[in-house]
């Protein structure tokens, strides 16, 4: 029976459980989180497969180290991937294990099955074998004499092995390539297999080995196991029940509509698994996509450069939507990515707090300041709304297209495109003015407008940052059927009526730790170098410090640093001009009382007047104003 093709079959590659997954790892797993819960949004029956390799040398090797007995070994380390998932909020259908009863029995089914076929035959294996990477290479294929993927030693084995006839199926395998544009993506890579691999002609493939036993045993020939890439490929179908006695889910689900796996192992998903399948006469996945490699400092993450990046410490540290966001928005399609503590802690400051978070909380501040959380329903509309609504309008279109191309950074620039147009309409509508000008009719509609473009922002983020995007849609009181692809197919239905509510930020600013010592022990060498001259009281009395009460507050038509205040002082009102507009934003500021000295010698700051200073407090990257505490009338003096 074909597959229905409402349903949406993703896997990531089976990890190796010998070391702690890193944030490589996190990258494929998150992604396929991603694209996973965007086509359940878009109404998929979804299926979600991710897992452990844990059969092999390699293992076998990291077990006797920690002596352990391997399948002790890896039940401990899958417990720990486990839980990494559960605090990185991945929602797997299935975590299949190859040391599975299950498993093993589709393995032993599909080797018994190739034998007879005539596709596995014995032989005798002479070639050169990289242990770590549990590959056998030819030796036009080693770089240096060495292994092509990771650079190692290789050393020259001989046994008695089984093999796959891969060239046999060479020529079905490049024509299916070309006949399928979409089957290996990206493109670059797609070239790379046929030219290097393919064309130069295809090996017959080692399927068992005889000089370690952690393996799945061949039933007919027991001192033989079944060598690696055999038995992890097909985890694949035999998570789907194929040919064991598991729940049958291969007429719904085979063929996958994407395997997402690593650059290092598109060869083994573009070339041994559909040759694999061929012989097993079952379709071919739909698309095998490899994404490029988190360097750091634009070089390999490992073990033994001492720089693997630990997800669970980042998540803990600085939340598990943040790290999601980071790993997915600064890994561009099929490209490598950086990571730096840095770049993600500006992440969080930019796109998070200040672009997302600020278009959130300047919201719903104002909703609740205006109209007590409620925003009226007689709402006048004009011409300046209209790019903003259809900008919103094609937004769901493009975010999913971008994930049909795995482009997810991609749909993260396009949703960011729309907050950042939203954070310009409040600035070109100025709501805070309309709000004293009391122009109720023209503020509930620029109200309503953003909090229905919040909503759609939301609804396309849950699949992204799932817990903050959750948060955002509770804050606007979205109802559950107002959070579905559906219901953002047109603009204008964030239902009336509902009241809206102030949760804590949903992005904190983040100071990074050495930015924050480093300011510190500036302030400190500043304050010791003060300490040595004394003032005296004569010398304070000097200053003029009165409370002031901000009546008006703008931003500086020619300085994005400043603010243009309108502060009374009881007795006369003066413009101040203020460098702190990166921590306030205008609307904030009115009718707070602050203090100001007063007789400070006036000045012109790019062209404007300011008649004194205010008063505030730094703390890095941290700024408060000093205000009052009690209701002091403007002009009391401050002494
Ligand atoms: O290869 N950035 O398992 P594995 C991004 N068991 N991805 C990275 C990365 C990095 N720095 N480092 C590694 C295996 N990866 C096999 C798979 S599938 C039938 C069998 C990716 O644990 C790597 O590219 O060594 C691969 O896709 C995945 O992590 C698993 O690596």
């Amino acid at each position: 029976m074909p597959k229905d093709n409402n349903t949406f079959y993703i896997t990531t590659p089976i990890y190796y459980p010998s070391s702690d997954l890193h944030i490589g790892h996190t990258y494929t797993t998150v992604a396929a989180d991603a694209l996973t819960r965007f086509k359940k949004l878009q109404g998929f029956d979804t299926y979600f497969l991710t897992g452990t390799d844990e059969h092999g040398l390699k293992i076998q090797k990291a077990a006797e180290e920690a002596n352990l007995e391997p399948q002790e070994f890896v039940n401990d380390k899958v417990n720990s991937i486990k839980k990494l998932w559960e605090l990185m909020n991945i929602d797997y259908d299935q975590f299949i294990r190859t040391t599975n009863e299950d498993h093993i029995k589709t393995i032993q089914s599909i080797f018994e099955k190739l034998y007879e076929q005539g596709d596995i035959y014995k032989g005798k294996y002479e070639g050169h074998y990289c242990t770590p990477c549990e590959s056998f290479w030819t030796e036009s294929q080693l770089i240096d004499g060495k292994c092509p993927d990771c650079g190692r030693e290789v050393t020259t084995a001989s046994e008695e092995a089984y093999f796959f006839r891969m060239s046999k199926y060479a020529d079905q395998l490049i024509k299916y390539i070309e006949d399928h544009p979409d089957f290996i993506q990206p493109e670059a890579r797609k070239n790379e297999m046929i030219n290097n691999f393919l064309k130069p002609g295809l090996q017959d493939l080692c399927v068992s080995r005889t000089s370690f036993n952690w393996g799945v045993p061949v039933t007919f020939d027991d001192k033989h196991v079944v060598y690696v890439w055999m038995d992890a490929l097909p985890n694949y179908i035999s998570a789907l029940g194929y040919l064991n006695n598991k729940e049958d889910l291969m007429d719904k689900f085979w063929p996958a509509d994407i395997h997402l796996v690593g650059k290092d192992i598109v060869r083994f998903h573009t070339i041994y698994w559909p040759i694999f399948l061929m012989a097993l006469g079952l379709p071919l996945p739909e698309k095998v996509y490899g994404h490029g490699w988190i360097l750091i400092q634009g070089g390999k993450m490992s073990k033994s450069f001492g720089n693997v990046i630990d997800p669970n410490e980042l998540a803990q540290k600085y939340g598990v939507d943040a790290l999601r966001y980071h790993i997915l928005s600064d890994m561009k399609a099929g490209a490598d990515g950086n990571y730096s503590e840095e770049l993600l802690v500006k992440k969080i400051n930019t796109d998070l707090a200040n672009d997302l978070g600020n278009l959130l909380s300047r919201t719903v501040a104002m909703t609740v300041k205006y109209f007590n959380g409620v925003i009226p329903n007689d709402r006048e509309s004009q011409e300046i709304d209209n790019e903003l609504i259809n900008m919103t309008e094609k937004l769901p279109e493009s975010v999913a297209s971008k994930m049909d191309e795995v482009d997810l950074s991609g749909a993260l620039e396009d949703i960011w495109k729309l907050v950042n147009r939203a954070n310009k309409y409040i600035d070109e509508t100025e709501p805070w003015k309309l709000g004293k000008q009391n122009k109720e009719k023209r503020l509930a509609a620029v109200l309503y407008n953003l909090t229905e473009v919040l909503r759609f922002l939301g609804v396309l983020l849950v699949p992204f940052i799932p817990e903050s995007a959750t948060q955002l849609l509770d804050q606007l009181e979205v109802p559950e059927e107002k959070r579905t692809w559906e219901s953002i197919q047109k603009f204008g239905n964030y239902p009336n009526n509902l009241k809206v509510k102030r949760y804590p930020a949903l992005f904190p600013r983040i100071e990074l730790k050495e930015e924050k010592i480093k300011e510190k022990e500036k302030n400190s060498k500043k304050s010791s170098e003060k300490k040595e001259s004394y003032i005296t009281i004569e010398d304070f009395s000097k200053v003029d410090l009165k409370v002031g009460k901000i009546k008006e507050a703008v931003k500086h038509p020619k300085a994005d640093k400043l603010l243009i205040l309108q502060i009374d002082l009881g007795d006369h009102t003066r413009q101040i001009v203020s460098g702190i507009a990166q921590y306030y934003k205008p609307e904030e500021l009115v009718d707070k009382s602050v203090i100001v000295c007063t007789n400070l010698k006036p000045i012109k700051l790019r062209g404007e007047e300011s008649n004194g200073m205010i008063l505030a407090a730094q703390d890095g990257d941290n700024l408060s104003l000093i205000t009052v505490d009690n209701d002091l009338n403007p002009g009391s003096q401050v002494s």
